[in-house]
C-alpha cells in the first residue's frame, strides 16, 4: 500500500516537471537540499498540513515536524497560536544557524551540515536512500529503490504519537522541556513489556513507588497505538488483536481532523484534535488526558516542596523550615534554611525550634520509626528528636517519624492526616556553651549546603559520637584486670571470667554516674541518643546508648537479645560490653570509636582517603557483614547498613555498629517489619513490595554502600550538574555501561583493575532482584580475587 502510494507519487512527479522538484509536496528527490538562509525551510505533506525541515527554536533553528496552525482559539485549552511541533531530530542538540543547510545527498543519506565543516546523520541507515517523502498522517520517510520503507521518524517518537502511530513496547516518550523548547524533559510514559502503561518521572527506576499513572492493563508485549480516529488502545502486535481501550475516539473517520498525543511538559498525558481547514489548523481540542489532578505528578515539584492548585495551575511551595534552592527555577525543589546543629547542642531543649502542623499532607516517603499516638504525642515526639524533621499523624493513628528531603510530598484535600514540621529559629546557630563535644569535631557549617540529602547527616552524627565513646571501656576490662570497677563486677559475680570481657549488665545507678548525669551528649542514632561516659576516673571512656524507640519488651527478652550481640566477637565489628535493664530503661553501653563514622571520611572530610584505603574499608565491611550472616552463632540480619553505621577505630579500622538492634523495633514478632526500619536510599526494594526481608537485604545496603565508597559520594545528590546523576546506581551503571569508569571516581589516580572489580561487585549487589544478590561469602570472595565475576545486569533489569 505505501509503496504504491510512493509510486504513484513518483509518477505524479515525473509528470510534472522536474524543474519543480522542490515546490511539489510530498515527495523529495535525492539532491534536494533546505536552508534557512535562503528562506527555503521546510518540505510540505501532498495537503500542505504537515512540513519537515527548519523551525525557529531559540536564538537558532531545529530540523523537525509540524503542523500548520492559526492563532484562532476556540476552547479555553488551546493557546496554539504557533505551529505545532511533532516530532523532532536530535532533540537534545543545540539549535543551528541559519547558514545550516538539510539535505537529502546524492548517495542517498539524509544529513544535517551545521557549517562547512561538520554535519550530522539525521536518520542513521545503513541503507542508501532513493527518495522521500512527507506523509499526510505526520510521518517523515525514507524509501529504498523498491519503495520500501527504510526510516521512518514515527519510529523514532518524541513527546508526540500522531493519528496512525504506534508506540512499541518497551519504548518511551519523553516529555519535552516546555512547549517551546523541545529538549529533553522531566517526565516519560514507558510502554512496558508487561503491558502496563505507566507514567514517570524521567529518571527513576521502573518501580511503582515512582509511577503517578498507570493504565493497569496486563499481557505479553502489548503496543501502544493511537489509530486515526483517536481511539487510544492496546494492541498485541503479532495478531493485531485489540487488548485494551484507554479511550474510544470519534465514531465517523474525518479527513480533516487529525488526532495528536503528547505527553506536555508538566507530565500530563493529553489527547487533542486538530482539525483542519484545508492546510491549516483552525480548531484545537482536548479530547482526553491524564492524571486528572495536575498535582499528583510527581516530582512536578522537586525535593521537599509540594504541588497546589493556583486557578488551576500547578504550583510549587516549600515546606515549612524550607526556602526554594532556586527562586527561578521553583521545581528545582526547596533546602532547610536552618542547619541541624541547634538540635544536637541544645539537646533536649525544644526552645530553639518549634512544631508547625499542616493538614492533609501526604507522601510515600517510607518512614524511619513509626508507633501509635495521639496527636500531641507525635508532635512533641518529633520536637525531641534529632533525627525527625517531620511526623505525620495518619489515619490510623500511627505516628510516622521522616528525616528530609521527602520526595513527593503532596497535599490530599481528602486525606485527613496532619503532618508536623521542624522549623528552627533564627540565631540558634551558635553552640550553647557547656555542650562542648571534645573528640569528635561537630560538623561545621558544611552542613548548609544546597544539597537537601545532606540532612541525613544528622543520624550520622548521632552514630558517629556515640561510636566514639564506646572505644574506652573495652580497654578497660580487658588489660586492667585489677580495677576498682573490675573488682566490684566480680563480686557481685555478673561478668564472665574468661579473658575475654564477657557482657556486662549494669544499673542504671552506674551509667547514670558515668556519663554525669547523661551530660555530654555525643550524638541520636535511629534508637535514641548516645552520651559519652567513663569508668575509672575517666580513664576508660564508653559510649552509651539510651534506647527510646524500643517497643516494649520485658526485660528477660531484652537480655536475651543482648547475649545474642554480646556473643559476636570480630574485628570489624562494634563490641557492645555491656547492657541496662531496668524497669522500662534500656541502655547499651558500647565501645568508644574516637575516628567518627565513615560517612564523616567519605562525605565529609577534606582529605579523602586514597584508593588502598577505600579498598580495605570495603573489604574490611564485607567481613564485618559475612561475620554476622554466616559465622556467628545465629544469623544476624543488620537492616540498616548505612556509612553512618560504619564507625573508625584509633587505626582507622572500619567497623560496624548498631546490629542485632532491628529486632528490638519490630512491633511484634508476628508482623514484618516493613517500613519501620532501614534508611531511604540503602534500603532494598523489597522493603517497598512486601516480599520477605532476608540476608540479601543488607547485601544491597552493602552494595550502595560499596559504591559510595568508591565514588565518595553519597547515594543520592541532589545539587549535580545533570539529572541523570541524581540516583548514584543508576549513574554508575551509566557510565559501567559505557566503559567510563574513570568518570566515576572523577580523574582520581586509580588502579583501573580493582575499580572495575568493585563497580561489578557493587553492581550484582543491588540488584533489584534478591536471587540475584550475591552471598556476603561470594562478595568477600569477589573482592578478594577468588572468584571471577561476571558482567552485571542493568541493577533494575529484573523489576521491568
Ligand atoms: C541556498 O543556500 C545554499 C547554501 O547557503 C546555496 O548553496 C544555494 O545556492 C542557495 N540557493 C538559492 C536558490 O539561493
Ligand atoms: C532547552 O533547555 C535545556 C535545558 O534546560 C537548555 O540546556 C537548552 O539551552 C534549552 N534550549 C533552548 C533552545 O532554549
Ligand atoms: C508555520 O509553518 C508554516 C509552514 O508550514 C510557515 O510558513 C510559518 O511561518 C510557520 N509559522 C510560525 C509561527 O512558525
Ligand atoms: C502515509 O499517510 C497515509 C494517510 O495520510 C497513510 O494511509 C499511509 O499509511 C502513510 N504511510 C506511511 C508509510 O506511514
Ligand atoms: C524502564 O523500562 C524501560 C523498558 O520498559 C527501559 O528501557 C528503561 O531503561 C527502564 N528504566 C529504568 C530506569 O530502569
Ligand atoms: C479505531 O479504534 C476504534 C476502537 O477500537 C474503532 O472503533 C475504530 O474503527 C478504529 N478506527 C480505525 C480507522 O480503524
Ligand atoms: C469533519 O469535521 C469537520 C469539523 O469538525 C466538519 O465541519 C465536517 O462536517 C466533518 N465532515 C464529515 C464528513 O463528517
Ligand atoms: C477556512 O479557510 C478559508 C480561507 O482559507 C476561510 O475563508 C474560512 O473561513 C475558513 N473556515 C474556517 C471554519 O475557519
Ligand atoms: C533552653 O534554652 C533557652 C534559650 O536558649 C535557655 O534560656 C534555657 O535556660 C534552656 N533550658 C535548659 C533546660 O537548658
Ligand atoms: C525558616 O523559614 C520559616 C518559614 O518557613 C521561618 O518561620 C523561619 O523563621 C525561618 N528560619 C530561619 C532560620 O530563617
Amino acid at each position: 500500500m505505501a509503496s504504491k502510494y510512493a509510486l504513484f507519487l513518483l509518477l505524479l512527479v515525473h509528470y510534472r516537471s522536474a524543474t519543480c522538484d522542490r515546490e511539489h509536496p510530498g515527495f523529495i528527490r535525492l539532491g534536494s537540499f533546505l536552508s534557512p538562509a535562503n528562506h527555503s525551510t521546510s518540505w510540505l505533506s501532498p495537503s500542505g498540513r504537515f512540513a519537515f525541515g527548519f523551525y525557529p527554536n531559540g536564538d537558532g533553528f531545529s530540523v523537525g515536524i509540524w503542523m500548520t496552525s492559526e492563532a484562532e482559539n476556540t476552547t479555553p485549552w488551546t493557546s496554539e497560536a504557533e505551529n505545532t511541533t511533532t516530532w523532532t531530530a536530535n532533540r537534545d542538540d543545540r539549535p543551528v544557524r541559519s547558514t545550516a543547510m538539510l539535505e537529502l545527498t546524492l548517495d542517498g543519506r539524509l544529513l544535517l551540515r551545521t557549517d562547512s565543516r561538520n554535519s550530522k546523520l539525521i536518520a542513521s541507515v545503513s541503507e542508501s536512500a532513493s527518495y522521500a517523502a512527507m506523509n499526510d498522517s505526520g510521518n517523515f520517510i525514507l524509501y529504498d529503490k523498491d519503495h520500501h520503507v527504510i526510516w521512518d521518524s514515527f519510529s523514532f517518537p518524541t513527546d508526540t504519537l500522531m493519528g496512525g502511530q504506534y508506540l512499541p513496547h518497551g519504548a518511551a516518550l519523553l516529555s519535552s522541556m516546555s512547549k517551546s523548547n523541545r529538549s529533553t524533559g522531566r517526565f516519560r510514559l514507558e510502554m512496558q513489556d508487561d503491558g502496563n502503561l505507566v507514567l514517570y518521572p524521567i529518571h527513576t527506576p521502573n518501580i511503582s513507588l515512582d509511577a503517578y499513572w498507570a493504565s493497569v492493563t496486563q499481557g505479553d508485549r502489548l503496543d501502544l497505538h493511537l489509530n486515526s480516529t483517536g481511539a487510544l488502545l492496546l494492541i498485541k502486535n503479532t495478531d493485531s488483536t485489540v487488548r485494551g481501550t484507554l479511550y474510544g475516539g470519534s465514531s465517523v473517520s474525518n479527513n480533516s481532523i487529525t488526532y495528536r498525543l503528547v505527553l506536555d511538559s508538566n507530565g500530563i498525558l493529553q489527547l487533542y484534535s486538530h482539525s483542519f481547514n484545508r492546510t491549516v489548523v483552525y480548531k484545537t481540542s482536548l479530547e482526553w488526558s491524564i492524571p486528572d489532578d495536575k498535582c499528583s505528578v510527581k516530582s512536578f515539584c522537586g525535593f521537599n516542596s509540594y504541588c497546589t492548585l493556583d486557578d488551576d495551575q500547578p504550583v510549587c511551595r516549600c515546606l515549612p523550615g524550607t526556602n526554594f534552592v532556586d527562586m527561578d527555577q521553583k521545581s528545582r525543589g526547596c533546602e532547610r534554611n536552618f542547619t541541624e546543629e541547634w538540635c544536637r547542642d541544645s539537646g533536649r531543649n525544644a526552645s530553639s525550634r518549634n512544631i508547625v502542623p499542616m493538614e492533609n499532607m501526604g507522601w510515600d516517603d517510607p518512614p524511619y520509626f513509626q508507633a501509635k499516638m495521639q496527636e500531641d504525642d507525635c508532635s512533641k515526639s518529633c520536637l525531641e528528636d534529632c533525627d525527625c524533621d517531620v511526623a505525620l499523624l495518619d489515619l490510623d493513628s500511627y505516628c510516622k517519624k521522616q528525616k528530609l528531603p521527602l520526595k513527593y510530598a503532596r497535599r490530599n484535600p481528602k486525606a485527613s492526616s496532619t503532618a508536623f514540621f521542624k522549623v528552627g529559629f533564627e540565631g540558634v546557630k551558635e553552640k550553647q556553651a557547656g555542650a562542648t563535644v571534645p573528640e569528635v569535631p561537630l560538623p561545621t557549617v558544611i552542613i548548609r549546603t544546597k544539597d537537601a540529602t545532606v540532612l541525613l547527616l544528622v543520624v550520622t552524627l548521632g552514630l558517629v559520637t556515640w561510636s566514639c565513646v564506646a572505644l574506652a571501656i573495652s580497654g578497660l576490662f580487658a588489660f586492667k584486670l585489677r580495677f576498682f570497677e573490675y573488682r566490684k563486677l566480680l563480686d557481685r559475680g555478673d561478668i564472665g571470667l574468661s579473658q575475654e570481657l564477657a557482657l556486662r549488665s549494669f544499673s542504671y545507678k552506674e551509667l547514670k554516674r558515668a556519663t554525669n548525669g547523661f551530660k555530654e551528649e555525643l550524638g541520636k542514632g535511629s534508637f535514641g541518643a548516645v552520651y559519652k561516659g567513663s569508668f575509672s576516673k575517666g580513664k576508660r571512656i564508653v559510649a552509651v546508648k539510651r534506647l527510646e524507640k524500643v517497643i516494649n519488651e520485658g526485660e528477660r527478652e531484652f537480655r536475651a537479645e543482648m547475649r545474642v550481640i554480646g556473643r559476636t566477637h570480630h574485628k570489624n565489628l562494634v563490641r557492645l560490653l555491656g547492657y541496662c535493664a531496668e524497669e522500662s530503661k534500656r541502655l547499651l553501653v558500647y565501645e568508644f570509636m574516637s575516628n567518627g563514622s565513615l560517612a564523616d571520611l567519605l562525605f565529609r572530610s577534606q582529605r579523602r582517603p586514597d584508593w588502598s584505603e577505600r579498598v580495605r574499608i570495603a573489604t574490611e565491611i564485607a567481613k564485618g557483614i559475612l561475620y554476622l550472616h554466616e559465622e556467628c552463632d545465629a544469623p544476624i540480619i543488620h537492616c540498616d547498613i548505612k556509612p553512618q553505621n560504619i564507625l573508625m577505630d584509633d587505626f582507622w579500622t572500619a567497623k560496624i555498629s548498631d546490629f542485632g538492634l532491628a529486632k528490638l523495633l519490630m512491633p511484634d514478632q508476628t508482623r514484618t517489619f516493613t517500613g519501620v526500619r532501614g534508611t531511604r536510599g540503602y534500603m532494598a526494594p523489597e522493603w517497598q513490595k512486601n516480599t520477605p526481608i532476608s540476608l540479601k537485604t543488607d547485601v544491597y545496603s552493602y552494595g550502595i554502600v560499596l559504591l559510595e565508597i568508591v565514588c565518595c559520594r553519597r547515594n543520592m545528590e541532589v545539587d549535580v550538574q545533570r539529572p541523570e546523576e541524581i540516583v548514584l546506581s543508576s549513574w554508575v551503571y551509566m557510565h559501567f555501561e559505557a566503559g567510563e569508569l574513570e568518570k566515576l571516581v572523577r580523574g582520581e589516580e586509580v588502579e583501573r583493575k580493582s575499580l572495575e572489580k568493585l563497580i561489578k561487585v557493587g553492581l550484582w549487589c543491588i540488584q533489584d532482584e534478591p536471587a540475584l544478590r550475591p552471598s556476603m561469602k561470594c562478595v568477600a570472595m569477589m573482592l578478594e580475587g577468588i572468584t571471577d565475576i561476571a558482567v552485571p545486569p542493568c541493577p533494575t533489569a529484573a523489576s521491568l
